[in-house]
């Protein structure tokens, strides 16, 4: 199998010349809780990911967003808010989160915060007055709260199933200690989904997003963005709900061009009028703040519809991540991506991993690579960690080499698989206790970083203490040990990064390169930079006359080897 011919193909997208730094940024993902430490408690804090903002500096990129840090009773890590104006003691405090953003903002870092709209803590005062105030109050109004069907009210309000497992209702006890009313969770019962047809939870939530612009954040990225409206009347559903349909990857890319039908509580029309509204408020404040959503949609036209001028700036291509490992598959969906977000202006983006997944390292190491467990733990089947590691180096530095931009999460810059051999008993994540054990949940991909090889706790705690404990060979992929040695995936990413500056790469073009090997490899243009993707496990000939600008893996005798990504300069 030769590249020698590569032919110029379809031009997929064209080169962008607006600047807004969203555009084009590469936004770094830190789980406050497995960063870094500071106070010795094992779980990260904010001064922790401020002592180490230099290592995002090193790395080379432009943005953080910072997952869940308020106060909350910790029943989804965070992602159950009981007060979005203050820092869970657990991650220090207003002023650590102030000075947070103040060191970034000097280090030339923007600051992404999470917003999480649909749902509060059941221990959000809200919720508390709620409870305290009974049926048919201005304070239930808040929530969805229904009596029950059946005779006596003991059926739930509808059949409607909650993502982590079980029913999405939960029966309320009134203060005489007889069954009450039901309130809908589409996640945990510790989450009780807000009603956003109540004019007092936008006026609340465009306040909280004005705490934090007044605060210096850069921006915010929406939690369920697609989940807070619900159609009217809350009718039954028979379908199954996911935060992304198909668990085996397929649905995603099938229906790049088909219609995805995700049920009476997503992607309704209702909820583009809250970005709007919340777009508003952004362009009232100086310095392109931005707004990213998480919004599950499919298919990609659909997604779109978030990004529209008027909307969110950004959404978060989850098609991509769930592609797999599969050339023509890649394609299609990176060629969709940018006509759906061309077409209404906005940046794709593209990210691998994140801790709701699989990290890809492992995921790309399973015998299907397109599959996408919630979890692995024992007894499942285990990653081959060489092919998973090679193969998600190759899909980085594909990643990175594609126009738009890119979010990285915590520790691929290391090639961290997850711990796919975690004790049943440590795991937290409520979707494990919530289907049985049924699926494991995403702990493992939650551990925390190794920072020093040879230091208690890989260095994450000046205590050696960690929430999770890190499996042993992480100590080989400690930062540490990775910087400065050729070869490693640090010094992988921090190359592919400085050259995707330089090159200008996220705002580059993306115009397709036909060859003969078109089943197995990607091959496009990005400006002056080439790219090409073993995506196969076929060796394929590298054109004679290309330099290699950096490649995800060795290169031996002008050889494209299996699952390995090249930049190249072609004359
Ligand atoms: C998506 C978040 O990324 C996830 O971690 C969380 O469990 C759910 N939304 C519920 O907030």
């Amino acid at each position: 199998m030769t590249l020698a011919a590569l032919t110029p193909d379809l031009v997929a997208h064209r080169p962008d010349t607006r600047t807004e730094w969203w555009r084009h940024a590469v936004i770094y993902q830190v789980y406050p809780r497995s960063f870094a430490d500071a106070s010795g408690d094992g779980i990260g804090d904010l001064p922790g990911v401020t002592a180490r903002l230099d290592h995002l500096v090193e790395l080379g990129v432009d943005a953080v967003w910072l997952s869940p840090f308020y106060r909350s009773p910790q029943a989804d890590a965070g992602y159950d808010v009981a007060d979005y104006r203050d820092v869970d003691p657990l991650f220090g405090t207003l002023a650590d989160a102030d000075a947070l953003v103040a060191r970034a903002h000097e280090l030339g870092l923007r600051v992404i915060v999470d917003l999480v709209p649909n749902h509060t803590s059941d221990e959000h005062a809200w919720f508390q007055a709620a409870l305290a105030a009974g049926p048919g109050s201005p304070e239930r109004a808040r929530y969805h709260f229904r009596d029950g069907k059946g005779e006596h009210g003991e059926l739930p309000p509808n059949n409607w199933e909650s993502i982590f497992g079980g029913p999405a209702w939960t029966r309320t006890t009134d203060p005489d200690g007889t069954p009450g009313q039901w309130y809908l969770h589409l996640f945990d019962s510790k989450q009780p989904d807000l009603d956003w047809d109540n004019p007092e939870v936008h006026a609340e939530f465009a306040d909280v997003l004005r705490f934090w612009l007044d605060r210096g954040v850069d921006g915010f990225r929406v939690d369920v963005a697609h989940g807070m409206v619900k159609a009217p009347g809350l009718p039954d559903w028979d379908g199954h709900v996911a935060m992304i349909d198909g668990s085996d990857g397929s649905h995603a890319v099938d229906d790049v061009d088909g219609s995805g039908n995700h049920g009476p509580m997503f992607d309704q029309e209702g909820v583009h009028e809250i970005y709007r509204a919340w777009r508003r408020i952004l362009d009232t404040y100086d310095g392109d703040r931005a707004m990213v959503t998480e919004a599950w949609v499919e298919p990609l036209s659909r997604l779109a519809r978030y990004v529209r001028p008027d909307e969110a700036h950004q959404s978060f291509n989850f098609a991509f991540l769930a592609a797999g490992w599969h050339a023509p598959s890649l394609r299609r969906v990176i060629t969709a991506s940018y006509e759906a977000n061309d077409a209404v202006g906005a940046p794709t983006t593209w990210v691998l991993s994140n801790h709701d997944v699989v990290r890809h390292a492992s995921r790309m190491g399973l015998d299907d690579p397109t599959h996408r467990p919630n979890g692995i733990g024992h007894g499942d089947e285990q990653p081959d960690a060489g092919l998973g590691l090679q193969r998600a180096r190759a899909a980085s530095l594909l990643m990175l080499g594609l126009p738009g931009s890119a979010y990285v999460y915590q520790g691929e810059e290391l090639g961290l698989p997850d711990h796919t051999a975690l004790d049943d008993d440590l795991r937290e994540d409520p979707a494990f206790f919530r289907t049985g054990g049924a699926e494991r949940g995403r702990d493992g991909c939650r551990v925390p970083l190794p920072w020093e090889g040879d230091a208690p706790g890989l260095g994450f705690s000046p205590t050696g203490a960690t929430w999770l404990p890190q499996p042993a060979e992480w100590a080989d992929l400690a930062v540490d040990r990775q910087r400065g040695r050729e070869g490693s995936t640090y010094e992988l990413y921090r190359a592919a990064l400085r050259l995707r500056r330089d090159e200008n790469l996220g705002a580059g073009g993306l115009q397709w390169l036909d060859s003969p090997a078109r089943e197995h490899v990607l091959a496009f243009r990005n400006g002056g930079v080439v790219v090409l993707a073993n995506l196969d496990d076929v060796d394929v000939a590298l054109p004679l006359d290309a330099e290699v600008l950096l490649a995800s893996g060795p290169l031996a005798d002008g050889v494209l080897p299996a699952a390995t990504t090249a930049w190249l300069r072609l004359p």
